[in-house]
């Protein structure tokens, strides 16, 4: 794993993205100037949180059709190798999808006032999935849960926090009132899908009766999904693989799809440790309330 001391700073955070950057600043300078269109959707999640669901399920609505091949097939990271020119060339009305905090990300999204969706999801699951994702990029992958989970807790991780994140989330929203933000809760979203497909129709104001909004729900699930993008490569264009060099693979995005994993891989001592962090975090402010 990348260590934190690693990585460079800007505007107070940690810069991730490629590990081929030659100029990890520049890049984020490049994205925070990234130019907004007036009709462009953020897609702003930690990662692991269920960011290509609510992204299949975006582009669904936006684009109104539930057939597969009328969809993009591409679901780009702006932050990622090449992802700026990729987001450029998109048709409107775009999903702009990031996994930077907001102070990386393009500044253009306030004046304009664009959309913004958030995903996210119990940070035990979430680190799970994190961890299942790295296994299945790094070819030399002999490290364990636990690992994961003792890098997060020395601080010494990759990337910012799920919990940082979700405070510089807050934050921004103290900041900007009027922003207009929908918060998509992981665990929701499992429970009752329909209903969170028919609230996110109507932040986006785009017309989705019942009926539409169970299709789009049935296209997304977790079985359909899977099976549409089994090849990984429909995702993510070979430059993106190399992009990470010798020794990186594609990652396996739809894994388990389920609430409660977290039960599997924690033990009761790393759980109670776990939540210590999580009250820390509490203290410094953390908001959201987790659903296990
Ligand atoms: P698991 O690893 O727990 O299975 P992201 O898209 O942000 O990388 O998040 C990936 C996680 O979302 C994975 O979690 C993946 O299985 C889950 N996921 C993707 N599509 C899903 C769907 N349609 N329904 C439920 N979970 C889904």
């Amino acid at each position: 794993l990348i260590r934190k001391e690693s990585c460079p700073e800007a505007y107070g955070w940690r810069v991730v993205g490629p590990t081929n950057l030659s100029d990890p600043l520049q890049h984020v300078e490049n994205i925070r100037g990234f130019k907004i269109r007036d009709d462009d959707v953020i897609l702003a999640a930690y990662p692991k949180c269920g960011t290509h669901w609510v992204w299949e399920i975006t582009h669904m609505l936006l684009r109104q059709t539930t057939d597969y091949e009328k969809r993009c097939k591409e679901q780009v990271m702006l932050e990622s190798n090449g992802g700026i020119a990729r987001c450029e060339k998109e048709e409107s009305p775009r999903i702009i999808n990031s996994h930077f905090v907001f102070a990386h990300l393009p500044q253009e999204i306030i004046a304009k006032k664009s959309k913004i969706i958030h995903v996210w999801r119990n940070p035990k699951d979430t680190l799970v999935s994190f961890y299942y994702h790295y296994k299945s990029v790094i070819v030399d992958s002999r490290f364990t849960f636990s690992d994961v989970l003792e890098t997060l807790m020395a601080d010494k991780f990759t990337t910012h926090t799920q919990f940082e994140y979700l405070q510089q989330m807050s934050k921004f929203e103290e900041d900007h009132p009027d922003h207009p933000i929908i918060h998509l809760c992981y665990e929701e979203m499992k429970k009752e899908p329909i209903k969170v497909i028919q609230e996110l129709a109507r932040f986006l104001k785009v017309p989705a009766d019942d009926e539409f909004c169970r299709k789009v729900a049935d296209a997304c699930s977790f079985e359909n999904m899977k099976v549409i993008n089994q090849s990984g490569q429909k995702m993510f264009p070979a430059e993106f693989s190399v992009s990470r060099g010798p020794g990186h693979k594609n990652p396996v995005i739809y894994r388990k799809g389920v609430v409660g994993d977290w039960k599997n891989h924690f033990t009761v001592s790393e759980n109670e440790r776990y939540d210590d962090v999580i009250n820390r975090a509490r203290e410094k402010g953390l908001k959201f309330k987790f659903i296990y």
